[in-house]
């Protein structure tokens, strides 16, 4: 057994691999102010400590509460379109926050991190797939700052010894198999939970942002990971840190365009997604897929659910459950 602080735990993506680490038995203790997050989404098992990163007693707070051997940071704004017009503020946040949390480390001596980081800090790449060393040029302050707790790891890495790994997602989506978590952000602004919806006649009809893109059907291409293998895949790195740092892609490394995202969540439905053409979403590039083989070559990772039928499927199923989603009031 194994003791973690999972900063952002009751949110999307660390939730789901909060349950990954109790699954195997590990002590986990969440540090997440709920402004985005939800409580429920803090599988039992796991110690939840609500509390803002910034809050400088909390994070020692916690610190001393979970002693833990790894930090696992997945805590930040993660909204472009927001960050396009919040630029200080996303930098403040993520950067600031996220420093603090790599010094915090320093000082109690915890010598591991995991950073939830992102394929925006590829910007608008030109080719495809997208491995660990195509060049660095994010299009929004969110995936500036990223792009900076990078930077950040890898001075911690070198002068103090830290080791870290950043973990680059590409489309995180999907909801857990067994149906205990899943994807809830307010505002939504990701489209297979905006399909689904759509096609539950739970919301208007589902925008497409742009129907003359350079693709085979004039809609972008992205490369859909299941938000379960991406749990996976950081414990993988965690493990993989017992020798060395490391950078991961981590995604499907297979494309599907808009249109093919909304023909697959109509067949899980079994009735159409209603839509309607809208033009383009500033800061969105043609087509983003992943190339994962460092992380494959490195720890075998692949992911299991790797279809795109899969992955709507595990997402209908938790929508249908919660059609409310964790709960409407907030810090529920
Ligand atoms: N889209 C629509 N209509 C919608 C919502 C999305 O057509 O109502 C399109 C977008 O234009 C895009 C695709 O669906 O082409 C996927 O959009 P998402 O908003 O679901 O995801 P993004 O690719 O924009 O963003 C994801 C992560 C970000 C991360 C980014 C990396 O959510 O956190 O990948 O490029 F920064």
């Amino acid at each position: 057994m194994s003791r973690y602080l999972v900063t952002g735990g009751a949110g999307y993506v660390g939730s789901h691999v909060v349950a990954a680490l109790l699954g195997r038995g590990d002590a986990v203790t969440v540090i997440d102010d709920l402004s985005t997050g939800h409580r429920a989404a803090v599988l039992p098992g796991a110690r939840l400590i609500v509390a803002d990163l910034a809050d400088g007693a909390a994070v020692e707070a916690a610190f001393a509460a979970a002693r833990p051997e790894a930090v696992l940071h997945f805590a930040a704004r993660s909204l472009v379109g927001e960050s396009m017009r919040d630029p200080l503020g996303y930098l403040a946040d993520n950067a600031g926050n996220g420093i603090a949390l790599i010094r915090a480390c320093i000082r109690h001596g915890v010598g591991r991190f995991v950073l939830s980081s992102t394929a925006a800090l590829f910007g608008a790449p030109s080719a495809a797939p997208i491995d660990e060393d195509a060049p660095i040029a994010p299009a929004s302050p969110y995936g500036e700052s990223k792009w900076m707790l990078e930077r950040a790891l890898a001075w911690a890495g070198r002068v103090h010894g830290l080791r870290y790994a950043a973990l680059r997602y590409f489309n995180a989506a999907g909801a857990d198999p067994a149906g205990r978590l899943g994807e809830d952000h307010d505002p939504e602004t990701h489209l297979i939970p905006l399909a689904i919806d759509a096609a539950l006649g739970r919301r208007p009809p589902l925008g497409i942002f742009g129907t003359d893109y350079p693709t085979p059907d004039g809609t972008c291409i992205r490369d859909y990971v299941h938000v379960s293998d991406l749990a996976e895949a950081h414990l993988l790195a965690l493990a993989r840190l017992e020798q060395a740092s490391v950078t991961y892609n981590l995604g499907s490394a297979t494309g599907h365009s808009v249109r093919a995202v909304i023909e697959a969540v109509g067949r899980a439905a079994g009735r159409p997604v209603p839509v309607e053409a809208k033009p383009r979403r500033a800061g969105d590039p043609a087509c983003l897929i992943a190339g994962c083989a460092r992380i494959r070559a490195d720890t075998g990772w692949t992911p299991r659910l790797p279809s795109l039928d899969a992955i709507v499927e595990t997402a209908l199923a938790w929508r249908l459950a919660h059609p409310g989603g964790y709960g409407r009031a907030k810090g529920v």
